[in-house]
């Protein structure tokens, strides 16, 4: 199992090519890139994005995501933050599921968030283009934050978990979606023979880009484990933090509360 770590300066420390049994320089530069070089990647496939993800998930991410919201049991009245929104499905199920709410959704990706803003249900919410990690909002501004895919982009996700905290008002929600690590999931050679022969193979044909979804296999390796995203919640001062699975494992849901004045006497 290839243990992923933290080098002393919060960075992650890409596995090797050796240890990662594969010649990934061009995608370990993109790890390494900023915040625009991934949306541009993103960019370039955002009018093919949707169809890969129904095809990679039979479907099922429209589930993964609705999830994400029950577990914010949002009310009418509140502000809600879609953060990496892409072509903002998180964000429109929000709209679906409860009448009321003042929903902003940011990406880098100003492709990605044009299809998002011509979908139905699209025309209430306000999409604004933002590095995660780098929100130009005030504290204590968000009910709940949220984001689907986007935490294994980031360059430094204990930065990113603080900075969502900081948004969020006391009592608030941080639910978030991602891919799990493949040595964590139940579905072992089969799951990286999908993510790393199907998955790069299918993209290429139908979004013509051999880069994205070369990526998106390899930015899974270099996240966290469930156990270690856990522990960046606590760390940043959630509480009430858990994680649930779906799909053998393979997808991971987040969650925690900021705490009030009442919880910390
Ligand atoms: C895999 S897509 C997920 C899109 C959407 N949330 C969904 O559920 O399908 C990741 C998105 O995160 C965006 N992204 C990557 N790095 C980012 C960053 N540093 N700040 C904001 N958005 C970022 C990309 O542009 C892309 O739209």
């Amino acid at each position: 199992m290839t243990k992923r770590t933290f080098s002393t300066d919060g960075n992650r420390r890409l596995p090797s090519p050796s240890e990662s049994g594969r010649d990934a320089d061009p995608i370990r530069t993109l790890h390494q890139r900023r915040a625009e070089d991934i949306g541009a990647m993103f960019s370039a496939i955002a009018d093919r994005y949707d169809l890969m993800n129904a095809i990679m998930t039979g479907g099922r991410d429209r589930d993964w995501r609705r999830r994400v919201v029950d577990l914010c049991h949002p009310e009418p009245g509140q502000r809600i933050l879609d953060l990496g929104t892409g072509t903002g499905e998180l964000a429109l199920t929000f709209g679906r599921a409860a009448s009321g709410l003042d929903i902003w959704a940011s990406d880098v990706s100003m492709e990605m968030m044009s299809l998002a803003q011509a979908k139905p249900g699209a025309a209430p919410i306000c999409f604004f283009q933002a590095d995660a990690l780098r929100l130009p909002l005030q504290d204590n501004h968000f009910d709940v934050v949220v984001s689907a895919f986007l935490m294994r982009n980031l360059p430094d996700p204990a930065a990113a978990v603080r900075e969502q905290v900081r948004l969020l008002k006391p009592g608030g929600r941080l639910v978030f979606l991602e891919i799990v690590p493949p040595e964590f999931t139940w579905l072992g050679k089969a799951y990286k023979f999908f993510m790393f022969s199907v998955v790069p193979r299918l993209g290429r044909l139908l979004s013509g880009s051999a880069t994205a979804y070369s990526y998106l296999p390899s930015s899974t390796q270099v996240y966290e484990s469930p156990f270690e995203m856990l522990s960046l919640l606590r760390e940043a001062g959630l509480r009430q933090t858990a994680f649930a699975t779906c799909m053998a494992n393979t997808i991971s849901i987040h969650h925690g509360r900021k705490p009030t004045l009442a919880d910390e006497h």
